[in-house]
């Protein structure tokens, strides 16, 4: 297994469903946090690294019509480059980094729908995360209709990608997997209501992940 000197940064993955407002939190996190002194790396999967977003572009946009196993694996390839190339290099130099998206993606996108065997997925983890895990996930909750239909006006006349047009029962199915990770890892998970005003949501993330910076810190 890879062994990697300690990491004396914080590791915060964002997670959710489409349209659940990730990426404006992600900005109001960020500036929160700097402003509290830190510095922050703001990224995302898939992407993060120029071979990660190579892949991004394959499996989002490619149409090739590959399996959940497959995708898994592209994915899997396109966190470890990320890992390497941006996240960990963050956390020795003791950044937070704020990731849009990380391996629970893997695990609701391609598990929950049941068309990945849960043992493949964990074994990617294995070999693409390895000890890199998060220190807080935030899973950002909201029914999928409403989520599908803020997902739908952000992107005007553009098409939808690869899983924002799959049908409502998948979207669905992937709500169930992450609240169900959350209730596994209930340490390191925490549920946010996103069906609420993006102040009142900014205020909730703020609170919690300073009070996790603060109780690692004491
Ligand atoms: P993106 O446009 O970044 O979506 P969002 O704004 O909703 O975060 O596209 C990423 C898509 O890829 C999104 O539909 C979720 C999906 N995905 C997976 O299926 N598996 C994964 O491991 C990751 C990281 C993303």
């Amino acid at each position: 297994m890879n062994h990697h000197p300690p990491l004396s940064g914080f590791f915060i993955t964002l997670e959710g469903g489409e349209g659940a407002g990730k990426s404006t939190q992600i900005q109001l996190l960020a500036s929160a946090l700097r402003d509290a002194g830190h510095e922050v790396v703001v990224t995302r999967e898939p992407g993060g690294s120029s071979g990660a977003e190579a892949i991004r572009g394959l499996i989002l946009t490619g149409g090739f019509g590959f399996s959940a196993v497959t995708e898994a694996l592209l994915f899997s390839a396109a966190r470890l480059d990320h890992l390497e190339k941006t996240i960990r290099p963050a956390l020795q130099r003791g950044a937070v980094v704020l990731c849009d998206r990380f391996f629970d993606s893997t695990r609701a996108y391609q598990g929950a729908s049941g068309a990945a065997d849960p043992a493949i997925l964990s074994a990617l983890e294995t070999i693409a995360v390895g000890a890199t895990r998060p220190d807080l996930t935030l899973i950002f909750d909201l029914p999928p209709a409403d989520g599908l239909r803020r997902a739908a006006a952000r992107r005007g006349h553009g098409q939808a990608d690869r899983f924002e047009s799959e049908a409502l029962g998948f979207h669905e199915k992937l709500r169930a997997g992450f609240l169900a990770i959350a209730q596994h890892e209930p340490e390191r998970c925490r549920v946010i209501d996103a069906a609420r005003p993006v102040e009142a949501i900014a205020g909730d993330v703020k609170a919690i992940v300073l009070a996790k910076l603060g109780a690692r810190r004491a």
